[in-house]
């Protein structure tokens, strides 16, 4: 079974962006402990990035019609502004879990509302890059 790991924007800065928010873990060492733990759950992992918004309303619509077993997705700042991604969730019948390595909800107030997390089956955040390992075991539990 596949599980898409969906990145969005400014996500591939991941080790020199913002360290005191994001840590100094890069998206490849993320990609790396996703793979070493599907290994063991028996999943593949295919992990993507864009600073696009299509694309991502894109890959979400490619697995689900490619029969992958559920989306893991950061979405980024689109979290915050994506109707877009939130109707791409809704309109498909695989399961979508929303994450974030900060905790959106104790910072700034334009990042409270999360329209991805509005239409994911769950939301995992503040964890930094265990927050992805976190939603792989659930996605492997679903
Ligand atoms: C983020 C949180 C978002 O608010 C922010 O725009 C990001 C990263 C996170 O993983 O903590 O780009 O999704």
């Amino acid at each position: 079974p596949v599980i898409y790991v969906l990145n969005g924007p400014n996500l591939n800065m991941l080790g020199t962006r913002e360290p005191e928010i994001y840590g100094t873990t890069t998206l490849d060492d993320i990609a790396g402990m996703l793979e070493d733990r599907a290994l063991e759950l028996g999943l593949e992992i295919d992990m993507r990035q864009s600073n696009h918004e299509g694309h991502l309303v894109d890959w979400i619509q490619e697995a689900n019609a490619s029969g992958a077993k559920a989306v893991i997705i950061n979405p980024g700042a689109y979290t915050h502004t994506s109707i877009a991604l939130h109707d791409a969730i809704k309109g498909v019948t695989i399961p979508v879990i929303e994450v974030h390595l900060s905790n959106p909800h104790a910072r700034e107030a334009f990042r409270h509302v999360s329209f991805v997390g509005q239409a994911a089956k769950g939301s995992i955040m503040g964890f930094g890059a265990q927050s992805y390992m976190l939603a792989l075991d659930a996605a492997a539990r679903l």
